[in-house]
C-alpha cells in the first residue's frame, strides 16, 4: 500500500491505566487534541500505590475520562480510526481495567485494538507533534526514569528498541520516594525532596554510590546507607533530620543524579551515540535536568526533554504509539491480555 493510500485523518483513542493515573487521550495524526490525566489520591495515606485501591479507582475514573477527553478533542467515538491501550507492563488488575474497557470500545465501534508497550510509549512521546520541539533523529538513547521504571534504551527505529540497562532493584522514583519517607515528607516524595534541596547544600553529606556493572542501576542499598545515616544522627541528635532536612534532601538528590550521570556517560561511550532523550515523571526533577543540560553541553550531546504532560503517565503517549503501530498496520485481537511484566518487544 503506497502512503498515498493511508487515510489522511487518523484519529487513535489512547487509554492509559498501568499504575495510578487514568488517562484517556485523542490524537488526530500526530497531534494532541485532548489529554485527560485523573490521579489517584486514596494512596497518599498509604505511603505508595495500594494495587488493589488502584484497580478500583480506575475503575470509577475510566468512564467519566474517557468521555472528556473525546468532548475535549470535540469528535464522537464513531469517528474513531482505532483504540490503543497500555497492554504491559504495570499492574495486572491496574491494566485490566483499561484493557477491558477497550476492548470493548474497540469492539463495540468495529476499529482495530492497538496494545501498547508503556516503556515504548515513554521514549515514542517525543514524536507528538508538540512534544516540545523536532522530533530527535534515529539513533537516539533514552534515559527513562519514574516510579516504576529506570532504564537506558538504545532507540534505532520507532519500534526497534533496545534495553542497555535498567535498574536491579527500586527505580529511581522509589528512591526519592522512600528516602522522602525517612526524613517525614508525604507521599509522592519525590517533588518534595526536589523543592527543599534547592535551599539545601548537596555536599553536605555523602552516601555510599552502589557498585553495579555495566550500564544497570541498584538503588535499594542507597536507601539502606541513608536509612543507617539518619538513624545513628538521630541518636546523637533527635533534631538531626529536622534541622538538617534541606541539606539531607540536596545530598540524598545530589547522589542520586550523581548515579544516573556515570551510567548515562558510560552509555555514550559504549554506543558512541551523542543524542538523548530524558522520560518519565522523574525527569521532573530540577536537579537532574540541571545536571543532563550540563553534561550535554560539556559532551556536545543533544538533549530532548518532552514536555511535562508527556514524560508522566499519560495516554498521549499511548495515542502516539497507537498511530505509529497503525500506520505499519499493527493490530492486537481481542484476545490481548495484560502482561504486568513484559520485556521491551524485539525489533518490529
Ligand atoms: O512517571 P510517573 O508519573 O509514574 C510512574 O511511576 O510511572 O513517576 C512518578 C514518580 C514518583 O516516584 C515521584 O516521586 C517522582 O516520579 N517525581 C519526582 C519529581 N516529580 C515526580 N522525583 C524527583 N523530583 C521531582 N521533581
Ligand atoms: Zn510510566
Amino acid at each position: 500500500m503506497g502512503m498515498d493510500k493511508i487515510k489522511k485523518d487518523i484519529l487513535i483513542l489512547g487509554i492509559e491505566s498501568s499504575c495510578d493515573e487514568t488517562s484517556a487521550a485523542v490524537l488526530h495524526n500526530g497531534r494532541m487534541l485532548s489529554n485527560i490525566i485523573a490521579g489517584q489520591e486514596v494512596h497518599r495515606q498509604y505511603g505508595g500505590v495500594v494495587p488493589e485501591l488502584a484497580s478500583r479507582a480506575h475503575q470509577q475514573h475510566i468512564v467519566p475520562v474517557v468521555d472528556a477527553a473525546l468532548k475535549q478533542a470535540g469528535i464522537q467515538p464513531r469517528q474513531l480510526s482505532a483504540v490503543a491501550v497500555t497492554a504491559g507492563p504495570g499492574l495486572q488488575g491496574s491494566l485490566l481495567v483499561g484493557l477491558s474497557f477497550a476492548k470493548s470500545m474497540a469492539l463495540a465501534l468495529d476499529v482495530p485494538l492497538i496494545g501498547v508497550h508503556h516503556m515504548q510509549a515513554h521514549i515514542l512521546a517525543n514524536f507528538i507533534e508538540d512534544a516540545g520541539g523536532q522530533a530527535p533523529p534515529f539513533p537516539f538513547l533514552a534515559l527513562t526514569v519514574s516510579g516504576g521504571h529506570t532504564q537506558i534504551v538504545l532507540i534505532r527505529d520507532y519500534f526497534d528498541m533496545q534495553v542497555l540497562g535498567q535498574t536491579l532493584d527500586d527505580a529511581v522514583g522509589e528512591a526519592f520516594d522512600k528516602t522522602a519517607q525517612l526524613i517525614g515528607l508525604p507521599y509522592p516524595g519525590g517533588p518534595q525532596i526536589d523543592r527543599l534541596a534547592k535551599q539545601g547544600n548537596p555536599r553536605a553529606f555523602r552516601f555510599a554510590k552502589p557498585k553495579v556493572d555495566g550500564l544497570d542501576f541498584s538503588f535499594s542499598g542507597l536507601k539502606t546507607s541513608i536509612l543507617y545515616f539518619l538513624q545513628k544522627k538521630q541518636k546523637e541528635d533527635p533534631g538531626f533530620i529536622k534541622r538538617n532536612l534541606a541539606d539531607i534532601a540536596a545530598s540524598v538528590q545530589a547522589t542520586i543524579v550523581d548515579i544516573l550521570m556515570e551510567k548515562i556517560k558510560e552509555a555514550s561511550r559504549l554506543t558512541g551515540i551523542r543524542r538523548w532523550v530524558l522520560g518519565g515523571g522523574v525527569s521532573a526533577n530540577s536537579g537532574l535536568r540541571e545536571a543532563f543540560r550540563q553534561l550535554a553541553r560539556e559532551e556536545g550531546w543533544e538533549l530532548y526533554i518532552p514536555r511535562f504532560e508527556y514524560t508522566t503517565d499519560n495516554a498521549a503517549m499511548i495515542a502516539i504509539t497507537g498511530y505509529l503501530k497503525y500506520l505499519r498496520g499493527d493490530f492486537s485481537g481481542l484476545d490481548l491480555v495484560p502482561k504486568a511484566r513484559w520485556d521491551m518487544p524485539a525489533k518490529k
